[in-house]
């Protein structure tokens, strides 16, 4: 009779009276031993968890409680994994590994579970280079934050989110492996030596043996995971944040191309404490893969002025340059075709388009990560602005003489206009991205014919053209501050908006039973 510590069952071992046959060890870690296995009946291939924690010895095919356990404390642990797995077999999600049965023989438990076909993602990340494409990260990520909600639903806890434990099918789909939950209740002596949790995935609460664990502690995990697809590395363990003060970078400081509301989403999920966490696994996956759009306004504080001043001033450069460029050609092709209204009405269309694109193309720099669609804007922009300058023109040309009687108003009026058009050529991009977008339609109106209005009544310039000049250069700037509140708005709405509380749900409670949730109760040795 062969006595070996954890040692697997040899290939060709049959079990529950030669049901399943053991075809080959998929991994041994510190509390099972997992196994490629044939279900006889059924022909088709089977995955089967032999629950062997750390310390027990196997003798024979039987196993036995090691110098560690007490025979009476073995069986209290061994009944966990039963209704652990009968637990399992309770959840029923494309994401989570279907459990066929689970049973007991050999003085231990097995469970036996779909083979999942596909690579661990760990597996996967080595085979792609490091790291994953953002929007991939984020479709594995919401998939596996799906699967946790209907995991924490049931009143369980997975507590060992990690690459490893999260298989990718070909398919596409993520599926959730290795439920770590019995693991938590295992005796102190056995926990030190077992890994119970893993660096840079767990949570603090999950280094302290009386931290309170929770939903939170999952989100934890599973912002960590993202993490590492996006940055190719996980973020540093919870204790050296802690004690080091080791920083977290956010992935968009690591990787400029992924979206601020991907990054934010992350960073709050790696909140060192559990409620400054998202409440439950789907609020997590509303963040992370809320519409780019609602982006703008989830910029992080410290980050926020950045990036008004980078709208403002990206705004500005790009308005001047587009004025210009549109006022020279502008004038030019007025020059050519002389002077009737159909040359202006050119003059006006072409220098409105030119200073549209300038503006809109700067605009969609500024706002490029943070907006889907955005490649619109300066299509909008230039459109939008092109007509604009032309109606404005007319419409100025019309009321600002019969209603003001001063030529004065038509700048207002042209401002007027012009920022209307402009404004719900804009309107049209943000529409549905951002709440209360039409805001921006009546700031984007209200801030050009407001610039215009104080260019024309400074008073220090009368002639026509440097009106004109100063109506560009005030209205231009008013305009920006305008839309530049706009966007501030917004951002505090959506911010607002992110942190309400989700709908209720159940409270978390694993075991059904208070005291039983508490792991260091009436444990062997104590
Ligand atoms: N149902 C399954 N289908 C396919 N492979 C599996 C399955 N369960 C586990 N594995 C493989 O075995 C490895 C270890 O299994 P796991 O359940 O994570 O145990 P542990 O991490 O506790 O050793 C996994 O990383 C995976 O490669
Ligand atoms: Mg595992």
């Amino acid at each position: 009779m062969q006595t070996e510590a954890r040692s697997a069952l040899p290939n060709g071992t049959p079990l529950r009276g030669g049901e399943y046959l053991i075809e080959s060890c998929l991994a041994a870690g510190g509390f099972a031993i997992t196994y490629r296995a044939r279900d006889c009946a059924l022909h088709r291939p089977v995955a089967i968890k032999e629950f062997f924690p750390h310390g027990c010895v196997r003798v024979g095919q039987r196993l036995t409680a090691g110098a560690e356990w007490t025979e009476e404390a073995f069986a209290r642990y061994r009944a966990r994994a039963l209704e652990e797995g009968r637990r399992l077999a309770m959840l029923r999600h494309p994401g989570i590994v279907v459990v066929h049965t689970v049973f007991e023989e050999n003085n231990t438990v097995y469970l036996v579970m779909d083979l999942v076909e596909g690579e661990t993602l760990d597996q996967y990340l080595i085979h792609r280079g490091g790291r994953l494409p953002v929007e991939e990260a984020v479709g594995l990520i919401a998939q596996a934050s799906a699967a946790l909600s209907v995991v924490h639903e049931a009143g369980l806890l997975h507590r060992d989110l990690k690459p490893q434990n999260l298989i990718r099918r070909p398919d596409g789909q993520v599926v959730l492996i290795d439920f770590g939950s019995a693991r938590q209740l295992l005796p102190d002596a056995v926990r030190t030596r077992t890994v119970v949790l893993t660096h840079g995935y767990a949570p603090l609460e999950q280094y302290s043996p009386d931290g309170r664990l929770g939903p939170a502690t999952d989100i934890y995990a599973l912002a960590a995971t993202a993490y590492h697809l996006i940055t190719g590395r996980p973020p540093p363990d919870a204790p050296a944040r802690v004690n080091n003060g080791a920083p977290v970078f956010p992935p968009s400081e690591i990787r400029p191309d992924v979206p601020l509301v991907v990054s934010d989403a992350i960073m709050r999920g790696l909140s060192m404490t559990a409620e400054e966490r998202p409440r439950s696994a789907q609020e997590f996956r509303a963040h992370i893969t809320r519409p780019a759009g609602a982006d703008v306004f989830l910029v992080a504080p410290q980050r926020r002025t950045q990036f008004l001043w980078r709208f403002i001033w990206m705004s500005a450069l790009g308005g001047t340059v587009g004025v210009m460029a549109g006022s020279a050609v502008g004038n030019l092709a007025h020059q050519t075709m002389g002077a009737d209204s159909g040359s202006v009405a050119t003059a006006w269309a072409i220098s409105g388009a030119l200073a549209g694109l300038g503006l809109g193309a700067a605009q969609w720099v500024a706002l490029r990560r943070h907006l889907r669609h955005v490649w619109a804007w300066p299509v909008a922009t230039t459109a939008a602005a092109s007509l604009g300058n032309v109606l404005g023109w007319m419409v100025g040309d019309a009321l600002g003489w019969s209603v003001a009687g001063s030529r004065d108003n038509i700048w207002t009026v042209t401002g007027l206009v012009l920022g209307a058009v402009v404004g719900a050529g804009q309107w049209l991009v943000l529409r549905g991205q951002v709440k209360r977008a039409r805001m921006w339609v009546w700031m984007t109106m209200a801030g050009k014919a407001a610039g215009n209005l104080l260019a024309v009544s400074s008073g220090a310039t009368r002639g026509s053209a440097s009106v004109k000049m100063m109506c560009w250069a005030v209205g231009g700037v008013v305009v920006v501050l305008a839309q530049a509140f706009c966007l501030a708005f917004f951002r505090r709405r959506t911010r607002e908006e992110a942190r309400r509380p989700e709908p209720f749900l159940p409270s978390y409670s694993p075991y059904g039973d208070d005291s039983e949730t508490q792991p260091r109760s009436g444990l062997p040795g104590e």
